[in-house]
């Protein structure tokens, strides 16, 4: 009775970790993304070199993590692209604000704002 009983309870643990490893994209890291990028397109235009690169830098992990969600997903190419895409424009944006390129760095924003835009289009319902 008892392994019955214990093994119930390992079913039980199991089901639940694959139902939790198919859930969606985080979206507290989405609005963490948001929260991150306008920062990021405010400090640039201030010129603030540190407060830009950390914003930066903080993207880029992010945007690693959405990477691997849609390596994970599989059958998103384009998503992984895209998010690819964004991680080297935040790498890009990192090294024109240490330079003190804010022309540039503002492009690249922009370029980045407008991936968000694409993916979402595509991969993000509602
Ligand atoms: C590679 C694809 C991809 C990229 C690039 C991307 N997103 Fe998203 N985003 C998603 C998906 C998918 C969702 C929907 C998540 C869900 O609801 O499960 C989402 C949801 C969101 C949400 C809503 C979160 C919520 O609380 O429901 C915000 C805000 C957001 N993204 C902001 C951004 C911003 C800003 C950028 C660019 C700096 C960006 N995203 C780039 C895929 C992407």
């Amino acid at each position: 009775m008892r392994k019955v009983i214990l093994f119930s309870i390992i079913s039980a643990g199991l089901i639940t970790t694959i139902c939790f490893a198919d859930i969606g994209l985080d979206t507290d890291l989405m609005q963490s993304i948001d929260d991150t990028n306008k920062s990021m397109s405010s400090n640039i235009s201030l010129n603030d070199v540190a407060a830009s690169t950390s914003d930066a830098k903080e993207l880029t992990a992010m945007f690693d993590q959405v990477e691997a969600f849609f390596v994970q997903k599989g059958n998103a190419p384009d998503a992984v692209e895209l998010a690819q895409k964004s991680k080297d424009l935040t790498i890009a944006i990192a090294s024109e604000v240490a330079a003190k390129d804010f022309d540039k760095a503002t492009n690249d924003a922009t370029s980045l704002s407008r991936n968000c835009r694409t993916c979402h289009t595509f991969y993000k319902k509602e």
